[in-house]
């Protein structure tokens, strides 16, 4: 994880670089730290926000066109002063900043002692530079030369960048799993894990591939492959605002991005399905259609939040195209031995795009022939570039940790894919296609409606923000929604949330209930709304607190409810874009009311680039 910025150009590096680390904050926020080349080559660093190190820093000289900087999510040695990045090297001569993992960190370490190299932090990542030091020593060779050779060294993942006293004007970075763009400004380059940092001063970017070294010097850039051969840079023009990527006026950006979907959801439709023409197509399916009618097996693997879209995606598909679906979680995917064939099609989906589990179950599907598909927000990101082909969710930059837009622009693109295939399989009645176009066109507003429901929930909000368990529970196509509920609340409001398919509750969890407990049933107009008002009963008779989300006009659980949030009604196959909601708002307020860091929440960070 962690964001990484570095400049060198004809402005003060400083003020870049800091505003760049405010916005990849959201990768991590343990400590952050800046080196910068000014006669010297000095490194401030400081444990907790950004903000702490401006206050740090606000005293020093901090002058110097060239310089990058670091905010940091722990993987190796606790979140403190020495553990921040830029690490030095041993004789101070050299810095790096690092994101990523080094694997085989322990052995280089030990080593690397063996020789006098000596070691201030517990991180990997000075491990890495004394590694590079010891090579440009050994070897006499030009630092660049050195980063090159070290390169076929470390195991595991990481972009960097590395400052030299020797070298004053000349920054070298390199990456292999972790995502590095390079901006190119008027005589000034911008390096950044994600493009935020850059917009505000170039759209032209190029997005280093794995393994590749750049280095800017006096003005020049060039790229290197590992083996040291010169590569022409494909340098991309972005489209992205600033507007986007701020918060508008929100007190939060998860709250501005909740509110964004009636607009998300549009887009991730928009040039997709035209309903008057009953038409619907997708760019990146075109080619891939009649695979994706032929498949034996769709497998989807995901984590945390998508992981979720992908379980709503498995009811959507073997309903509509009646191809049995496999949702898997990345991570335990890609350390099993599963079975995957060639007619088999994997989607991989992840708002980043830089999920290392996801990657890395891309790779092992891909070494075994399957087609791989790709759901992705962030444009040129990892997963994006890894697939075969794919669809972007189109839901614009998500910047709050817990993720709410994206998840429904992911929702929506996965409907539009099941109904494609589902239509040219020839499982979807043409009927029923278009009904649930219309339907979906549909969606957007009722969003809307949904989201004027933010006072009540308020108001409910106030009512449990001191609880320190919640039960959320779904069926159907509400199932999904019940975990991601629940993973909304305990993500950002540190309550305990356990999320269950509702008849599931009798085998285990109702033991759990008593007066105490806030129970969220989303029971939704669908075909097993008789079954979940039982499910409420049952919760009722042992004292639970029901917060019921249903559907607008809904006689019967307001009768035996605690609270009744009431959505539009839509078809019980898109329940999941109006239901979820409701949730997002209920956990956002409840954090908010407990104090709690909602954009930022303790331990977590947006992009998990570790395995
Ligand atoms: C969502 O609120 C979480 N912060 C997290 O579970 C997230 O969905 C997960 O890490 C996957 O991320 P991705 O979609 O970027 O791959
Ligand atoms: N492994 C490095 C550390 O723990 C970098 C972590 C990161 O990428 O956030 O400092």
């Amino acid at each position: 994880m962690c964001g990484i910025v570095a400049y060198v150009g004809h402005r003060e590096a400083c003020p870049i670089i800091i505003k760049g680390l405010k916005r990849l904050e959201y990768r991590g926020y343990d400590s952050a730290g800046i080196a910068l080349m000014n006669g010297d080559l000095n490194v401030y660093k400081k444990k907790g926000k950004v903000a702490d190190l401006e206050a740090f820093i606000s005293d020093k000289d901090v002058h110097g066109n060239i310089g990058m900087g670091h905010t940091r999510w722990a993987t190796h040695g606790e979140p403190n002063d020495v553990n921040a990045h830029p690490h030095y090297s041993s004789s101070r001569n050299i810095a790096i900043i690092h994101n990523g993992i080094i694997e085989n960190y322990a052995a280089l370490k030990t080593l690397l002692i063996s020789k006098g190299h000596t070691f201030q932090s517990e991180t990997d990542s000075e491990v890495f530079i004394n590694l590079i030091e010891d090579i440009r020593i050994n070897n006499n060779c030009t630092l660049v030369e050195a980063v090159r050779l070290a390169l076929h060294e470390v195991v595991g993942a990481y972009a960097i960048v590395v400052l030299s006293k020797d070298d004053p004007n000349q920054l070298v970075a390199a990456r292999k799993g972790s995502p590095l763009v390079l901006g190119i400004g008027k005589g000034e380059y911008f390096l950044a894990s994600d493009a935020t940092p850059i917009i505000e001063y170039t759209n032209e970017v190029v997005y280093l591939k794995d393994y590749e070294l750049a280095v800017i010097k006096d003005g020049e850039l060039d790229i290197r492959s590992k083996e040291d051969i010169k590569q022409t840079p494909y340098i991309q023009h972005l489209e992205l605002t600033l507007d986007s990527i701020e918060k508008g006026g929100y007190e939060h950006f998860m709250l501005k991005e909740i509110f964004e979907q009636p607009r998300s959801i549009m887009d991730s439709m928009r040039g997709r399905m035209i309903v008057e023409s009953n038409h619907l197509m997708m760019g990146g399916i075109r080619e891939f259609e009649n695979k994706f009618a032929n498949a034996e097996r769709i497998l989807i693997v995901a984590c945390g939040t998508s992981w979720h879209a992908g379980l709503v995606a498995e009811y959507l598909i073997e309903d509509f195209a009646r191809i049995p679906v496999e949702v898997e979680y990345a991570s335990e995917f890609r350390y099993r031995n599963p079975i995957v064939r060639e007619r088999d099609i994997v989607i991989a989906i992840s708002q980043s795009g830089e999920t290392a589990d996801t990657l890395a179950a891309i790779e092992l599907a891909k070494s075994k022939g399957a087609t791989i598909f790709g759901i992705c927000n962030v444009v040129g990101s990892s997963i994006a570039r890894a697939t075969d082909a794919g669809a972007y969710t189109h839901a614009g930059p998500e910047i709050g940790v817990a993720s709410t837009k994206a998840f429904t622009a992911q929702v929506t693109v996965l409907t539009l894919i099941s109904m494609i295939i589902g239509s040219k399989r020839g499982t979807l009645e043409t009927s029923k296609l278009h009904q649930l176009m219309a339907e979906l066109e549909n969606i957007p507003a009722k969003v809307e409606q949904a989201l004027a429901l933010d006072e009540q929930i308020k108001r409910i909000a106030a009512q449990y923000q001191d609880a320190t368990n919640f039960i959320y529970l779904g069926r159907g196509y509400n199932y999904p929604v019940a975990l991601e509920g629940a993973l909304k609340l305990k993500e950002i409001s540190y309550i305990h949330a356990e999320g269950y398919p509702a008849a599931e509750m009798k085998h285990g969890p109702i033991a759990l209930i008593d007066e105490q407990m806030p129970v969220v049933v989303i029971a939704t107009k669908d075909s097993s709304y008789e079954k979940i008002v039982s499910n409420i009963q049952e919760v009722r008779a042992r004292k639970g607190k029901v917060i019921a989300v249903v559907t607008e006009g809904d006689t019967t659980i307001p009768t035996m409810a605690d609270h009744v949030i009431e959505v539009p009604e839509t078809s019980e196959h898109l329940a999941p874009l109006l239901s979820v909601i409701p949730l997002q708002l209920l956990s956002y307020h409840i954090a908010v009311m407990r104090g709690c860091n909602v954009d930022q929440p303790r331990n977590l960070a947006k992009s998990v680039t570790v395995e």
